[in-house]
């Protein structure tokens, strides 16, 4: 069945989980982007309005992720017509809340159920790659737990390179979005070019360490792995205001520990049960509140479910 509309939102997502920089990432319950499409008659898509980016998103169709991710989709099905794309954001740009990654993956999603579903879900994860990959780089740990839900490892842009993690049932987070902008590409050329051994051993090690703890559901082991990144975090804490302020704020008032989401300023504290969410939620308000620095605080937890249709008509 092929619709005439089709609208489908997908979630704001937290990459990297601390040591694995490019290749781990989890859907966040609540925030996220919504895409409508709509049926032309002309072939490829076009941006009919954009809601909620105060004018700074794009509406050339080769620069809007969105319609970059749409465009794919139609390839990849061979459609014969176009659509239209109206992207409300519902995420801030630049924040490390996986904003990109959430348009081009909702309009993927939109395009598919538009067109009545020829590609499975995991199938789009070349179309939404697409997208990302023109303001973010060629990297899926946003786009696969946008797309799929849950818990993401992700070693490469094939299908077979995504594997589902399991969530464990008592994690919790608290992020906090400090009202200063950091684009992904200004906090990938701060990284270094190479590591030494030393450091490699270290952070694979963490790595290994985490995805351990998330099988095993083990919340308070899962924290101090993520916890444990002597790479990326030492190259982009001087882009992230206060982090090592909010850190300790998070841990007194009960976090077990606290990273950069994705590639900041957004920072994710991780928790072990919703007891203490209200104080850490708090406590990382006052630190920016004491510095005159506005902030939005979030008290969340994993979206098991990823990306979904809202409607078709
Ligand atoms: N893994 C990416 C980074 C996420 O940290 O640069 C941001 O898109």
């Amino acid at each position: 069945m092929v619709f005439a509309i089709a609208e489908a939102f997908a979630p704001a997502t937290v990459a990297n989980l601390g040591v694995g920089f490019d290749i781990l990432g989890l859907a966040v319950e609540g925030a996220g982007d919504t895409v409508l499409v709509e049926k032309r008659s002309e072939p490829g898509a076009v941006i009919l309005s954009i809601e909620g980016d105060e004018g700074r998103i794009p509406y050339d169709a080769d620069r809007n992720v969105a319609s970059i991710a749409a465009n794919a989709v139609l390839k990849q099905i061979q459609a014969e017509e176009g659509v239209g794309i109206i992207l409300k954001k519902g995420l801030p740009i630049g924040s490390g809340l996986g904003s990109s990654a959430a348009s081009s993956v909702a309009a993927a999603v939109a395009v598919n159920a538009l067109f009545g579903e020829p590609l499975k879900r995991h199938e789009l994860l070349g179309a939404c790659l697409e997208g990302e990959a023109a303001v973010s780089g060629y990297h899926a740990d946003n786009v696969a737990p946008a797309l799929l839900g849950g818990i993401t490892l992700t070693t490469g842009t094939g299908l077979s390179d995504i594997q589902r993690l399991p969530v464990p049932d008592t994690l919790r987070l608290v992020l906090v979005s400090p009202a200063v902008e950091v684009s992904t590409a200004a906090a990938r050329r701060v990284l270094p070019a190479d590591v030494s051994l030393k450091l490699m051993v270290h952070q694979t090690g963490a790595v290994a360490r985490l995805v351990d703890a998330i099988y095993r559901g083990d919340v308070v082991a899962m924290a101090r792995a993520m916890g444990d990144d002597h790479v990326i975090e030492a190259a982009r804490a001087k882009l992230m205001p206060y982090l090592h302020e909010a850190r300790e704020a998070a841990i007194q008032a009960g976090a077990l520990t606290l990273v950069i989401s994705g590639a900041g300023p957004t920072l994710c504290a991780v928790l072990n049960s919703s007891d203490a969410e209200t104080s850490v939620a708090q406590a990382l308000e006052d630190v920016y509140t004491q510095h005159k620095m506005a902030c939005v605080v979030r008290k969340t937890g994993v979206a098991v479910d990823g990306a979904r249709v809202l409607q078709t008509n």
